[in-house]
């Protein structure tokens, strides 16, 4: 049950300039005031974020689209109808009056209405637009549940709004609206399919199989890693890559569909998870479980790759991401 002193007391430090983790059903995202730009610095800082690499702005209704962004297209307002609140961000056209430092110096700006009880809530205590980006330190992996926030920023964020575990798991779907033609510049719950079939389209492109230029935000490569080496395998080499690593005496941790049943793997291997071989629930699960095989400092986490269909594409895209070293 939602707690209304919690949320009051995380709106009035949100007035007062401070940082917070917000949760919302993808991830926790370090939540700052839209409009104060000393909060928005804070922002860029303790992640140790890049300034050009813009924030998603979070709106509580849609109705506030407009104060955000301008030429909003008509089919900006069928997929807010359709999916927010929800994990979608759409990129349309910036406002002059949003800050240059929410963007990144971009003429556009990424918004979104998040599902998450807590976060919507919030929004609406606070009456604004709140910037937030996943809160964890640029680079690492995302945080959804409220442990590893608090294990990553610590007393860098003034307070942990805790709504429990995330329950997409993986970072929202970012559709582009600045063009005719929409394009994902960031896979996410909704794939491309679900979004090509409300817009009635043949087809949406994804800028990852267009082109991979890391000066696109959303589309670095080099985002959501562990610290630790991590290799994803097809189940065909998963077995052979994982015995090599024992002979060679190489201390591993796995994630795989199925639990270690030999006695002889539990003896050598760090730590083994076996996430449901479903997407939904491996998306809701996967970052928790990188967390974890994370904390062993192990010298490899060896992956055993999901299958390469549309329903695993952004967690395919994820653990890419996770591998590129
Ligand atoms: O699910 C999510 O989207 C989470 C929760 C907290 O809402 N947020 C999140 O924020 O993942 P962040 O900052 O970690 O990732 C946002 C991505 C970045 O890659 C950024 O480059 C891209 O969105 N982005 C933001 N504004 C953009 C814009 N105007 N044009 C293109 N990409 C943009
Ligand atoms: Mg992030």
């Amino acid at each position: 049950m939602i707690n209304n002193n919690d949320i009051l007391h995380a709106a009035n430090l949100l007035k007062a300039g401070k940082l917070i983790a917000l949760p919302t059903e993808t991830v926790y995202g370090l939540a700052a005031d839209a409009c104060n730009p000393l909060a928005i610095q804070k922002i860029y800082k303790i992640k140790n974020r890049p300034i050009t690499n813009p924030l998603i702005i979070h709106l509580s209704d849609i109705s506030a689209i407009e104060d955000f962004a301008i030429n909003v297209p008509k089919i900006a307002y069928q997929l807010a109808e359709q999916f927010w609140p929800g994990p979608l961000t759409l990129v349309l056209p910036k406002h002059p009056n949003v800050l240059d430092s929410v963007t990144g110096g971009q003429a556009s700006v990424a918004l979104r209405i998040p599902s998450h009880p807590y976060a919507l809530a919030l929004l609406e205590a606070f009456g604004g637009g709140v910037a937030a980006p996943s809160a964890n330190r640029s680079g690492c992996l995302s945080p959804s549940r409220p442990e590893h926030v608090k294990a990553s920023l610590g007393l860098d964020v003034d307070y942990i709004l805790d709504g429990g575990p995330c329950q997409v798991g993986i970072e929202s779907t970012i559709l582009s609206l600045l063009n005719p033609e929409p394009i994902i510049l960031r896979e996410g719950h909704y794939s491309a399919d679900v979004l090509a079939k409300a817009l009635d389209l043949p087809h949406i492109k994804t800028i990852s199989a267009v082109t991979n230029t890391p000066s696109i935000p959303g589309s670095s490569l080099k985002h959501y890693a562990p610290k630790t080496a991590l290799y994803v395998l097809e189940p065909k080499e998963f077995l052979e890559a994982l015995n090599q690593c024992i002979s060679n005496g190489r201390s591993c941790c796995v994630l795989s569909f199925i639990a270690s049943k030999q006695k002889y793997y539990d003896d050598f291997v760090s730590e083994w998870i076996a996430l449901e071989n479903e997407p939904e629930t491996y998306a809701r699960n996967l970052y928790a479980a990188l967390h974890q095989l994370d904390h062993y400092n192990a010298e490899c986490i060896l992956v055993e790759a999901p299958p390469s269909t549309t329903e695993w594409s952004a967690i395919n895209d994820r653990l890419k991401r996770a591998s590129f070293l």
